[in-house]
């Protein structure tokens, strides 16, 4: 049976919120300053879609999910390392990204409701977003270029 799609957003609003909590500790690792503009423009990405989601389940009678989960420890485990700079807090992005499009690619398999559908379409295209950015400054050494 079709999971509720209540629990299947809950499920989202919860990866969003890792997702700031992880953006806000590689933003300070980083040193590079359009390193760290770019990803406070994803952080922020990421709580709209914690707005917009939460909205929606609100929509639908249920409560939205007002605190993280056990997949924040995922994503903490990922961004214990950020202490060491722009690159290595950028390859802990890029795990957590890939992990946030596999969720939000998942959603789409879920019954969703036609604006619940329409949400989870577009933050997933901020997700695939974020993920490319990541990738292609990583491939550039972005940390080697002047700010
Ligand atoms: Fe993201």
């Amino acid at each position: 049976m079709a999971r509720d799609v209540i629990e299947v957003l809950n499920d989202l609003i919860q990866l969003d919120r890792d997702a700031i909590a992880a953006y806000d500790q590689a933003i300070e690792a980083c040193e590079h300053a359009h390193t760290r503009e770019m990803l406070a423009r994803f952080r922020d990405d990421h709580g709209r879609h914690v707005v917009d989601l939460s909205a929606h389940v609100a929509s639908l009678g249920g409560i939205p999910a007002q605190t993280r989960d056990l997949k924040g420890k995922l994503i903490e485990g990922f961004t214990a390392i950020t202490s060491m700079g722009d690159q290595s807090a950028l390859l802990a992005m890029r795990g957590n990204e890939e992990l946030t499009n596999r969720q939000y690619q998942a959603a789409l398999d879920e019954t969703l409701t036609t604006e619940a559908r329409a949400i989870v379409e577009r933050n997933y295209g901020d997700e695939q977003r974020h993920l490319a950015w990541i990738k292609d400054a990583l491939s550039r050494k972005v940390w080697e270029q002047a700010a």
